[in-house]
Formats: structure tokens, C-alpha cells, sequence
């Protein structure tokens, strides 16, 4: 099963499930990363992926005329892997109902904070703002509702008196290092479904 990666930048969680896919050899178990695709074609993680062998595309949103003509593209891009998952690692566009709606059930994204609480951007800063004392990060099925879709799995970080937003912003990137990995194997072995707006186990494996 091809499991093609969205990225915008450094790409840290691609690495992440890079390192975790070879430690377990994922592909013993019939999982490949097939493609890291970028929206910057200058993402630190494309080259990390040519490196370690994995088709790297750079696609620039800024030459399209339109979101509808850049996900065109970009969907045209994405089915040439045949994934059976798409992974969003810090891709920073946002997606149409259109493009969601056609990947259902296959694309996973990780948001920065413990939905629901903090959708959108600057959530480190918010927690603190909040006086949270614990914090962290979900990774979810992606739905048309930004940050909305079913919850998969979540890592809890604890939020320190002395800290400020990038203290927290790192001790919450390594728990999705862990977490992120995790999530896309099971998903990716069919092991958990969406189901009304819900993650389930998936009895069918
Ligand atoms: C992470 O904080 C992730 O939660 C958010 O974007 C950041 C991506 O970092 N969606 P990286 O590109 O994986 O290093």
C-alpha cells in the first residue's frame, strides 16, 4: 500500500515516519512511502526524501491561477502513486471540500494542539495564553471542516510555568514525532476507519 506525504517545509514528521518506517520495516508489512510532495519546492524535507530514495515532487502553488487549479494539479500528482493513504506533514494549504471529499477516509493531517480545543494557527501561544496546563497534539482524518475530522490518536505534553510559545512548540514536535508514525501505520493497515464522524478499530483485520 503507497502512502504518499504533503509537506510545506522543514518536514521533521516526515522524518519522523521515514526513521520509524525503516526501523519497522513497514515494507514487510506491504507499506511504502512512495512520494513526498511539496507546495514550496524548496522544502528542506524534499531533499531529506531524495536522499533516502523516495520520489520527491515540488509543486509551486504560486504558478496555478487558482486553489482549484493548484489541487487539480496536485490531485493529477497524487494518483499517479495510487496511495492508499495521504499524509499531510505540515502542509500548510488549505484544502476544498472538493479535494477532501475525493480522498475521504484516506488523508490524515496532525494539528499542533489537543483538538478540539485550538484549531487554526498560533496554538502554542494560545495554550499558554489559555493558562493550559497540558497541551499537545491529534492527528485526524481530514474532513472539510478545518481541524474538524475524526480523532485518531493524541500525545499530551505538560505546559511548564517558565515556558514561551517555542519551548512549547518543541517539546510538543518531539511527542508527534512519536505520535504521527504510530497513527499512520494503523490507518494505513486498515486498522482504523472513520465511521461518522468517529476513528474506530477496524474489525475487519
Ligand atoms: C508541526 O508542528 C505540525 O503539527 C504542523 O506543522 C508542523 C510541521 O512541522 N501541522 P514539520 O514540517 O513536520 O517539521
Amino acid at each position: 500500500k503507497n502512502i504518499v506525504i504533503l509537506i510545506s517545509g522543514r518536514g521533521s514528521n516526515f522524518e519522523a515516519i521515514l526513521r520509524t518506517a525503516r526501523a519497522e520495516n513497514w515494507e514487510a508489512e506491504g507499506l511504502r512511502l512512495a512520494a513526498v510532495i511539496s507546495n514550496r519546492p524548496d522544502a528542506a524535507g524534499l531533499n531529506r526524501a531524495r536522499e533516502a530514495g523516495i520520489p520527491a515532487v515540488g509543486m509551486d502553488h504560486k504558478a496555478y491561477p487558482s486553489r482549484e487549479a493548484f489541487e487539480e494539479a496536485l490531485a493529477a500528482e497524487i494518483d499517479k502513486f495510487e496511495p492508499a493513504l495521504i499524509v499531510l506533514a505540515g502542509f500548510m494549504r488549505v484544502l476544498t471540500e472538493g479535494f477532501v471529499s475525493k480522498y475521504e477516509g484516506r488523508i490524515l493531517n496532525i494539528h499542533p494542539a489537543l483538538l478540539p480545543l485550538f484549531p487554526g494557527l498560533h496554538t502554542h501561544e494560545r495554550a499558554i495564553e489559555a493558562g493550559c496546563r497540558v497541551h499537545g497534539a491529534t492527528v485526524h482524518f481530514v474532513s472539510a471542516v478545518l481541524d474538524g475530522g475524526a480523532i485518531i490518536g493524541q500525545a499530551v505534553v505538560p505546559v511548564l510555568p517558565t515556558d514561551d510559545a517555542d519551548a512549547l512548540a518543541a517539546r510538543c514536535l518531539r511527542s508527534e514525532h512519536i505520535l504521527y508514525p504510530r497513527c499512520v501505520r494503523e490507518v494505513a493497515l486498515g486498522r482504523v476507519v472513520a465511521e461518522e464522524g468517529k476513528a474506530r478499530m477496524s474489525d475487519e483485520t
